[in-house]
């Protein structure tokens, strides 16, 4: 049987949810959650919203609506991982430990960075002004959220690839420097979700002040509809449906066969205040009931509290014991164990380390390293030959590093240096 596909998405919580999150995100990510063969982690980015907002009233409050709007969306909090990233101690410890396997160099390149260095360059200003180590931070606690759940696929829009390439190779990095313990994570673009056009034709965005609120009261979003940038054809001219926001908004909401009425209604010269109408209902039908279940949870935030702390528990069933091993990996361990061990590492100083070759049931050849008591210290990966084998045993032996052997990876539980330690025995023993 095949391990499940483990997917992972964060949702930063500043702001109410509108029209664009839900056709683009909310919507997708509901169907999605009920795929069989997979796992679904949902969380609260909380703490990437305190990057972008200093008003604690708005991350309490947002934080409250956009889980109300992913669980009125239909989100099963049994069947998924839903929880807030704050819940979560070991998030902000593993960001730590990526912290410290993380170049500078690569956090420098970061677009969001980037983009505001450029923009206070320009401006004549210091070209870190009012950038917080904060923002240069962010693609390291992102990659924390993913790394830490093992995740393999991170739906995303194209604007945060560049974060999830970032994870890839802190994970790498750390792998290579303490074992494979993390999966290297990869973007999962949906192309076939629509973008959806804001009141005034651009992307519905916070940023451009043209949202429409998923769960405004009807009247609200009545009026917004009627708000909606049309041109000025007058009732029955003929109207294009290319460029129309209208259009493409109706077309996010309804069937193939709706859409195609519109498309005629459009041709016979419907006019803008009817096609607002029915744009107006279409949407109404979709979202009325998940309002109500929206509204019951906004009003009873204990409820939505539990939810979530329910959450955390279940997710941190599978941080606590990754957190330690990781721990472990790195050297942050219990005096008395580590004691213990090395005490026996000596008296095997007598007998040095040795390589031993052998074929496994894949056809591939492999070698590990043992040291001189027996324990296992390192595992190669898979060579097509012997021959090929044994050349990266005779690199080893003479370099006296790890450093440039392309898949060998430690054992459970033992120290980059205790590898190293014996490939020096080696290199000297010869
Ligand atoms: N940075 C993401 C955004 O702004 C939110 C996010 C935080 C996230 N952590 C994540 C997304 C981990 C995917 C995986 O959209």
């Amino acid at each position: 049987m095949t391990p499940p596909l483990r997917f992972l998405t964060g949702i930063t919580t500043t702001g109410t949810p509108h029209l664009g999150n839900y056709v683009g995100a909310i919507r997708p990510a509901v169907e999605a959650s009920r795929r069989a063969g997979t796992e679904n982690f949902y969380f609260l980015a909380d703490y990437h919203a305190l990057i972008k907002c200093d008003e604690p009233a708005r991350i309490q409050r947002s934080t409250l609506e956009i889980a109300a709007c992913w669980l009125a969306a239909g989100l099963d909090p049994q069947r998924v991982f839903f929880y807030r990233q704050s819940d979560i101690p070991e998030v902000t410890e593993l960001t730590w430990l990526l912290t410290c396997v993380t170049g500078k160099g690569l956090l420098n390149r970061a677009h969001a960075y980037k983009a505001s260095v450029d923009k206070n360059m320009a401006a004549g200003s210091d070209p870190d002004a009012d950038v917080t180590a904060g923002l240069f931070m962010y693609p390291v606690l992102m990659a924390a959220d993913i790394l830490l759940f093992k995740a393999h696929k991170i739906p995303v829009g194209r604007d945060q690839v560049q974060h999830i390439e970032m994870a890839r190779d802190m994970a790498q990095s750390f792998n290579h420097l303490y074992g494979e313990h993390f999966v290297a994570p990869e973007a999962a673009i949906d192309e076939s979700v629509a973008m959806l056009p804001g009141l005034d034709g651009r992307k519905m965005s916070k940023s451009y002040d043209n949202i429409i609120p998923l769960f405004a009261p009807p009247a609200q979003m009545r009026r917004q509809i009627a708000g909606i940038v049309t041109d000025s054809r007058a009732p029955g001219e003929p109207k294009p449906v290319e460029g129309s926001a209208l259009f493409q908004i109706y077309q996010a909401f309804a069937s193939p066969a709706e859409t195609q009425a519109l498309r005629q209604a459009y041709a016979d010269g419907i006019a803008w205040g009817d096609a607002k109408q029915l744009l107006f209902e279409r949407i109404d039908r979709e979202i009325a009931p998940m309002r109500e279940r929206h509204d019951a949870l906004v009003n009873n935030p204990a409820e939505l509290e539990k939810i979530l702390r329910a959450g955390a528990d279940k997710a941190r069933e599978l941080a606590r014991p990754f957190l330690a091993e990781l721990r472990h990996a790195v050297g942050l361990r219990n005096l008395a164990a580590t004691a213990a061990k090395g005490g026996k590492a000596k008296s095997a100083k007598v007998a040095l380390p040795s390589f031993k070759q052998y074929r496994e049931a894949d056809g591939q050849h492999y070698f590990k390293l043992v040291d001189g008591g027996g324990r296992l210290l390192a595992q190669s990966a898979g060579y097509a030959s012997p021959h090929e084998a044994g050349r990266s045993i005779a690199q080893l032996r003479k370099s006296g590093s790890a450093g440039l052997e392309p898949g060998l990876r430690l054992a459970e539980g033992v120290a980059p240096a205790d590898l190293a330690a014996a490939l020096e025995l080696l290199a000297q023993g010869q």
